[in-house]
């Protein structure tokens, strides 16, 4: 199993938040596929609780799992701060026993893409299966690979995003570039962080699995799921060609 490789890029969870802060357009489909499948309720790879923390605010029974020490603290903070009770657990969710089963495990927000091999997918598969009751149901976003992102120029940079350093610095610009390897389908995107008018760049290094629709579809297929929605959007439109995610909704075979 290859080792994680994202823990520096999750060193400082402010930048992650306020990176994400206008984000929340998967929050009211979670809600809904909650209410539709039941509580308790599993996030893998929760991180800041930026979804964890909005769905126990709803007296939901949720768990957030995390590798990151950095992550589940600022999470558990900001639980504590806004007085909702949620269970964190620090955990490698590729290999993960918690004493108890979940109606749904859900998988946000293209953190699949963390997992870059064979070994650690099918792991974090089995760990999945382990924790869903018999009626369960496992929910994966993941993007839809675009070939024109992965086949940019890598001497190019393109934005990502700006917002107010936490530092007092004044506003951090990030750009990217990537070059896409497409023997072990890993995209490796560099992030430049600019803090104010600070001359030297900050480089974090993404690298992310990319997964091609019908590889995640056989993979889930042998790996003991059947897939019984696959969405293109929030919206849950179905998925399409052009469409900008997979979310795929499973629940284990027999
Ligand atoms: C893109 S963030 C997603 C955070 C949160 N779910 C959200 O939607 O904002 C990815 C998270 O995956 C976590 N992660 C990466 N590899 C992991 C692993 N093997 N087990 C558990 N968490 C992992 C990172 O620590 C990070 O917090």
């Amino acid at each position: 199993m290859k080792p994680i490789d994202c823990e520096s890029l999750y060193r400082d969870p402010r930048h992650y938040d306020l990176q994400h802060k206008d984000f929340v357009d998967d929050i009211p489909f979670y809600l809904r596929q909650i209410k539709k499948y039941g509580e308790p309720v599993l996030e893998l790879a929760c991180g800041t609780g930026r979804v964890t923390i909005p769905i126990a605010e709803q007296g939901i029974k949720i768990t957030g799992l995390d590798i990151s020490t950095p992550m589940l603290s600022y999470a558990k903070r900001k639980a504590t701060m806004k007085g909702v009770d949620v269970e964190w657990v620090k955990a490698d969710c590729r290999g993960f026993k918690l004493d108890k089963k979940f109606k749904l495990v859900f998988f946000p927000f293209n953190s699949i893409a963390h997992l870059h091999d064979l070994e650690s997918i099918e792991s974090c598969f089995l760990c999945v299966k382990a924790h869903l009751e018999d009626d369960g149901r496992f929910i994966i976003d993941v993007f839809n690979p675009r070939l024109d992102i992965l086949m940019r120029d890598p001497s190019k940079r393109y934005p990502v995003a700006e917002y107010p350093d936490p530092d007092g610095r004044g506003t951090v610009v990030i750009t990217e570039n990537n070059t896409y390897d497409a023997a072990s389908q890993i995209n490796r995107i560099k992030w430049y962080y600019k803090m104010g008018d600070q001359a030297e760049e900050i480089v974090e290094e993404l690298n992310m699995r990319i997964f091609y629709p019908q590889e995640l579809d056989a993979l889930l297929h042998y790996n003991g799921f059947t897939i019984e929605s696959k969405f293109g959007n929030y919206d849950e439109s179905p998925f399409v060609s052009t469409s900008p995610k997979q979310l795929i909704v499973c629940r284990t075979c027999g």
